[in-house]
């Protein structure tokens, strides 16, 4: 019975942890939150994420044009994340982009890669910095990883700026390295170290 008992509780516990951990997990400053994405954010998404100057900036496999099943379908490859890596970014109450880490694999484990993109009618507002704050905050403190890296394509100066203020230094260009828009471009590539 005791045996019974200790079970029923150390399983309260644990749902109780998840709820903590993984469901409800959100990262805060101010008036940007930083949530695991939910079904309710597909429109919204869907209308900010479908903009040529933002996906001029990201890699080929995000879609453009980016439709609504586009969003449904990330939505439902990334809202279950244990541990939470790809967050909603909310300001003042209002989905405004998404950021997140990606694990690397093999002996590259403890280092992650961070992506983001802000709608384009938040632009300007600081968002972007402090969403990277939060997110290289939870990599280090919390997932533990000891890198945090990233590329960026030569013209995007807006995003350079963002990791610079954050602490990434410049570790180099690699020079040639992107096809974007049927052109080469020089990619900048970022990081910093817990
Ligand atoms: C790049 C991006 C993330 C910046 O987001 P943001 O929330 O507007 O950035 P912030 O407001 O935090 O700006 C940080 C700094 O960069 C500057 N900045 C922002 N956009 C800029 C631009 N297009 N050109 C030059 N500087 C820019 C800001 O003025 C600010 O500088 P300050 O602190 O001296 O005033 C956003 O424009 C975006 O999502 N672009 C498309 C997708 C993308 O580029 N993702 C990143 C891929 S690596």
């Amino acid at each position: 019975m005791l045996n019974n008992q200790k079970l029923h509780y150390s399983v309260i516990n644990e749902i109780f942890i998840n709820v903590i951990l993984q469901k409800k997990i959100m990262l805060q400053h101010e008036k940007i939150i930083l949530r695991p994405l939910n079904n309710n954010d597909s429109t919204e998404l869907a209308l900010l994420a479908n903009n040529k100057k933002i996906w001029d900036n990201l890699r080929d496999y995000i879609p453009f044009p980016y439709t609504i099943n586009d969003a449904i379908s990330f939505i439902n490859m990334v809202k279950d994340q244990k541990p939470v890596m790809t967050f909603a970014i909310e300001f003042d109450g209002h989905l405004c982009g998404v950021i997140g880490l990606v694990a690397q694999k093999d002996v590259y484990r403890k280092t992650a890669e961070v992506g983001y993109w802000i709608g384009e009618p938040y632009w300007n507002k600081g968002i972007a910095t402090v969403a990277v704050k939060l997110i290289t905050e939870y990599g280090f403190d919390q997932l533990d990883y000891v890198r945090i890296h990233t590329g960026v394509f030569e013209y995007n100066t807006g995003s350079m700026k963002v990791l610079e203020k954050n602490g990434y230094k410049k570790d180099g260009i690699f020079e040639k390295a992107i096809l974007k828009n049927g052109q080469i471009w020089n990619e900048h590539r970022f990081s910093k170290l817990k």
